[in-house]
């Protein structure tokens, strides 16, 4: 199978890595790209947000799979570009990444299913911002209704950074605080079949013991030893398959990666966040682990055949992967430095490098081109030994000013 893998991140370079080594598939492309991709796959100049441009060298390279991989192209409705010219495409359309797109419209998914999340008002005024602040009390959670990479959502006991966070948006969601840990929950899914992944745990804070600002995600690992047994197929139940159905019904059906960032408060399972597309880097660690040819889940959903196809099997095994963030990451990185120990880090056993902002400058040399540079993504026999993998290639690695979180996995480790 010819694939194309549309975007530029850690997500887009983890998901060609997996495609490359598919028995199944002969060719992998990418658009655009970026230079860690160029060892497993061919790299094509494109836009990723017009689906013109996308479809147009879909159709050019013969694809047979179209992989979409950023929220922003599918917001755009670049796979219905795709789709329109007739080639099978994994992600949802423009109308179903709504549920990613608009956080006040996935609410509205979610009330309707009857999926648990948590109680939420949605805030257009300066008004109605200090009503719900006040009617939920502290800790206040502030999120920008739009797309944000991950970084519009406040949460805070400072009523005023709260309100001020407000100010600086259209339209924001003001909700409830979940306590308890998060989990990544994905899902792949046709539109009707839902293939749940295992789960996986995301650090979203900035800075060690989770502190600092939230950002795209600074590390990942999987499986949870911590979870409960029942975890997967209570949120298959509860949330996932609901929510499916409900996006059908509306005629307006979900078929790509359904992500459910979820919070095990007390009171149970709730719903923090849809999106619609892998996450990153979560899916570094799980593609890490995946033993199911890639190209059979994602091509199962993209042509409606997913109910042939198995539950996703995995290694048994762990996998931890760790963010190298640029200096002033999340709040304005530097790029342009140079970044050395990529190929030794790469070559340790276990270890893959999954570059996401980096870019060649003028004399060839890898540079940070973005907030997160990349993420050494390792694989052990148990979280504690992908763990010394993944530290051991940060070690070998340097760039001025970057930074990384030293505790993904460590807790999940020492609890196993
Ligand atoms: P989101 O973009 O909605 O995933 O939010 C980003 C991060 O903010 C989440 O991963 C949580 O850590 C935090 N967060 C979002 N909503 C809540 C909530 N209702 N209660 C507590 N933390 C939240
Ligand atoms: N890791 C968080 C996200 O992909 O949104």
């Amino acid at each position: 199978m010819k694939t194309l893998v549309i975007g530029t991140g850690g997500r887009e370079h983890a998901l060609a890595l997996a495609l490359s080594r598919d028995p199944n598939v002969t060719e992998v492309h990418v658009a655009p790209g970026n230079p860690g991709v160029e060892g497993v796959a061919t790299l094509h100049a494109v836009d990723p947000l017009d689906g013109q441009a996308v479809a147009t060298l879909a159709v050019s390279l013969g694809a047979e799979l179209v992989v979409v991989g950023p929220e922003a192209p599918l917001v755009a409705g670049v796979a219905d570009a795709v789709r329109a010219a007739g080639i099978p495409c994994f992600g949802p359309s423009r109308e179903a990444a709504q549920l990613e797109g608009s956080k006040a419209f996935a609410k509205e998914v979610m009330a309707a299913a009857e999926v648990p999340t948590a109680l939420a008002r949605v805030c257009d005024t300066a008004e109605a911002v200090e009503a719900a602040l006040d009617a939920f009390g502290a800790p206040y959670v502030v999120k920008d209704d739009a797309l944000a990479a991950g970084k519009g959502v406040v949460v805070t006991d400072d009523r005023q950074e709260a309100v001020d966070h407000a100010a600086r948006c259209d339209r924001v969601v003001i909700e409830e605080f979940l306590d308890g840990p998060e989990v990544s929950l994905f899902a792949i899914t046709d539109g009707s079949t839902v293939l749940p992944l295992q789960p996986a745990q995301d650090f979203k804070r900035a800075l060690d013991a989770d502190a600092g600002p939230n950002t795209g995600g600074m590390g990942a690992y999987t499986p949870l030893p911590w979870a409960p047994d029942d975890l997967v197929a209570d949120v298959t139940r509860r949330v996932l398959v609901p929510t499916v159905h409900e996006m059908a019904r509306r005629g307006t059906p979900f078929q790509g990666l359904l992500y459910a960032g979820l919070a095990l408060t007390s009171r149970g399972v709730r719903v923090i966040e849809f999106n619609a597309r892998f996450g990153d880097p979560e899916t570094q660690a799980l593609m890490a682990l995946l033993d199911t040819p890639l190209s059979t889940l994602l091509h199962g959903a993209a042509t409606g055949s997913l109910a042939e196809v198995g539950l996703p099997a995995w290694k048994d095994a762990s996998a931890v992967t760790v963010v190298v963030a640029s200096e002033n990451y999340p709040a304005a990185p530097v790029t342009g430095d140079v970044i050395d120990g990529v190929e030794a880090a790469d070559a340790l056993e276990g270890v893959d490098v999954i570059h996401a902002g980096t870019a060649r400058d003028a004399e060839g040399r890898l540079v940070t081109a973005g907030g997160r540079v990349l993420a050494v993504t390792a694989v052990g026999d148990d979280l504690t030994q992908a763990r010394e993998r993944a530290y051991a290639g940060i070690e070998l690695i340097s760039v001025r000013g970057a930074h990384h979180r030293t505790d993904i996995a460590l807790r999940a480790s020492q609890d196993a």
